[in-house]
C-alpha cells in the first residue's frame, strides 16, 4: 500500500451492478457503470488504505493498488464482502439487483411454442445492511450511498437508519442530472449529525473528497 494517512488501515469498497441470472444467457440487473465505486477504491488505495474492490461486471479498469475481487451475483457479492473481513471501513457504492429469479433455468428459455415464461423473484441479500449488522467484525465505519429521485436528504436520511450504516452519500440521480454512466455527481454527506453539501464533482473527485473525509474521521 502507498504511504499516507490510511495506511494500516483495511478498506472494503463494493462498486458496479449484479447480475442475476434467467437462465445461461439473460439476466437481471441493475444500470450501473462503476465509476463512482471504483473511483473511491483507487482513492483509498492512494490514500494507503489495503483496498479490496468487490464489483460486478463493469467496463472499468481495475484501479491501481487495489485487490479486485470480481463476482456476478448478489449472493457472491455478500459472500465476497465477508470473506475480506476485517476491514476498517467499508464503502457500499455497488447497484445490487434487489431480487433474482428464484430458480434460475438451467438451459435457455425457448421462446418458441412455449408461451410467455413467468419468472418468480425472490429477496437478494442487502449487503450494506449486513456488513452494518455484523456483531464481532463490524467495520468502524460503514458508509452507503442513496440514490434519489426526489426529496433527496429526507429519503436518504431514512435509508441511513433502516440500513444501520453511519454514513450516507446521497446523490440526486433524476434523468435530468445524467449521474447514470455520466462522469459527475452532485452529492451531500450526511454523518448523523448533520449534512454536508458538496458542490457538483466529478466522480474521481468525489471518491477522492470522500476518502479524504475518511481519512480525517480515523484521524480524529
Ligand atoms: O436500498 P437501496 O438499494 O436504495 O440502498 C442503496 C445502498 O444499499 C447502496 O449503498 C447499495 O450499495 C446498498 N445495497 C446493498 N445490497 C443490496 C441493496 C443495496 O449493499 N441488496
Amino acid at each position: 500500500p502507498a504511504e499516507g494517512p490510511l495506511k494500516g488501515r483495511r478498506a472494503l469498497v463494493t462498486s458496479g451492478p449484479t447480475h442475476e441470472p434467467i437462465d445461461p444467457v439473460r439476466y437481471i440487473a441493475n444500470r450501473s457503470s462503476g465509476k463512482q465505486g471504483h473511483a473511491i477504491a483507487a482513492a483509498l488505495a492512494r490514500l494507503g488504505a489495503a483496498t479490496t474492490l468487490v464489483t460486478g461486471p463493469t467496463r472499468e479498469p481495475d484501479p491501481a493498488g487495489v485487490a479486485v475481487v470480481r463476482i456476478e451475483t448478489a449472493r457472491q457479492m455478500l459472500e465476497a464482502c465477508l470473506a475480506a473481513l476485517p476491514a476498517d471501513v467499508a464503502v457500499c457504492a455497488a447497484a445490487v439487483a434487489d431480487w433474482r429469479v428464484a430458480s434460475a433455468a438451467g438451459q435457455k428459455l425457448k421462446k418458441e411454442g412455449g408461451g410467455l415464461p413467468t419468472l418468480a423473484l425472490t429477496e437478494n441479500p442487502d449487503i450494506l445492511a449486513t456488513l452494518s449488522a455484523r456483531e464481532n467484525d463490524r467495520p468502524a465505519l460503514v458508509v452507503g450511498f442513496a440514490a434519489e429521485t426526489e426529496k433527496v436528504i429526507e429519503h436518504a436520511t431514512s435509508k441511513r437508519a433502516r440500513k444501520g450504516c453511519d454514513w450516507i452519500v446521497a446523490n440526486d440521480v433524476s434523468p435530468a442530472t445524467g449521474t447514470f454512466g455520466g462522469d459527475a455527481n452532485t452529492v451531500h454527506l450526511i454523518t448523523g449529525g448533520e449534512v454536508e453539501d458538496w458542490p457538483t464533482a466529478s466522480k474521481a473527485e468525489v471518491g477522492d473528497r470522500l476518502a479524504a473525509r475518511i481519512a480525517a474521521h480515523f484521524a480524529a
